[in-house]
């Protein structure tokens, strides 16, 4: 069976003595059954590493450059997060993709960075609200992740992906169990046809999911845990939907 895996997106979220706080609560109410670990804003992640270094909590970014070094104002490399200490990095996350026209081939490339500098990428797809009610999910889902198995090619089976369809991220409203369980059956079955390892990859989900829906999204077969937003920035929440996915 695959272990669970819930990651904290804090977003553009955060203080010294908020994230203090946050993280000692959640170390406190160790141990989990899942694996358990944030993504924090880069300027955060110097200290989170400190503060978690000595735990079983994970750490990692939320974007990540798709070039090595460079001339690249304001942009991190792979390789810096690594030496952070970065067991992940988010790539795609749908506000990536919509305010920073990242396109599948771009991230695409921030995958293959990460993966390369031994980073694991948590690669973010999912539909808009018009883009459902048109009846493409499974073609948007199977089009963005199919531009990074290309690119990631026998690597594949390394990244973890997330699908957050983007009319329930920061909503309340939450794909039905049933609703995400389609679209991850579906991603695993892609997955399967390109890797051959599917059954061990990890595919999240991600989109209002709380405390109180936490168990039942992790219950179905393909959900092997979430990407979680706002509950990621209240300790209790977050502690609670970390128990939801043992
Ligand atoms: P949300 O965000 O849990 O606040 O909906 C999820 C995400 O964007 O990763």
């Amino acid at each position: 069976m695959r272990k669970k895996l819930v990651v904290g997106n804090w977003k553009m979220h955060g203080t010294r003595a908020a994230n203090a706080e946050l993280l000692s609560a959640v170390l406190a109410a160790r141990p989990y059954a899942a694996d358990v670990a944030v993504c924090v804003p880069s300027v955060f992640l110097s200290e989170v590493a400190a503060t978690l270094a000595s735990s079983d909590i994970r750490w990692g970014a939320q974007d990540v450059s798709a070039h090595a070094q460079g001339a690249y104002t304001g942009e991190v490399s792979a390789a810096m997060l690594h030496e952070l200490g970065c067991r992940y990095t988010l790539v795609g996350h749908s506000e990536r993709r919509a305010y920073h026209a990242e396109t599948d081939a771009v991230v695409a490339q921030k995958a293959q960075a990460a993966l390369g500098s031994g980073v694991t990428p948590v690669v973010c797809v999912g539909e808009t609200l018009a883009e459902r009610d048109a009846g493409q999910t499974e073609a948007v889902v199977k089009r963005q992740l199919s531009a990074v198995i290309h690119t990631l090619a026998h690597c594949a089976a390394e990244m973890v992906v997330a699908y957050e369809p983007v009319w329930a991220i920061g909503t309340g409203r939450t794909a039905s169990p049933e609703q995400a369980q389609a679209v991850h059956a579906v991603l695993r079955a892609q997955l399967q046809a390109a890797t051959g390892r599917a059954e061990q990859m990890k595919i999240l989900y991600g989109g209002s999911v709380k405390a109180d829906n936490a168990s039942q999204l992790f219950a179905q077969t393909d959900i092997d845990g979430g990407l979680i937003g706002g509950a990621s920035l209240k300790a209790v929440d977050f502690i609670a939907i970390c128990r939801a996915a043992g």
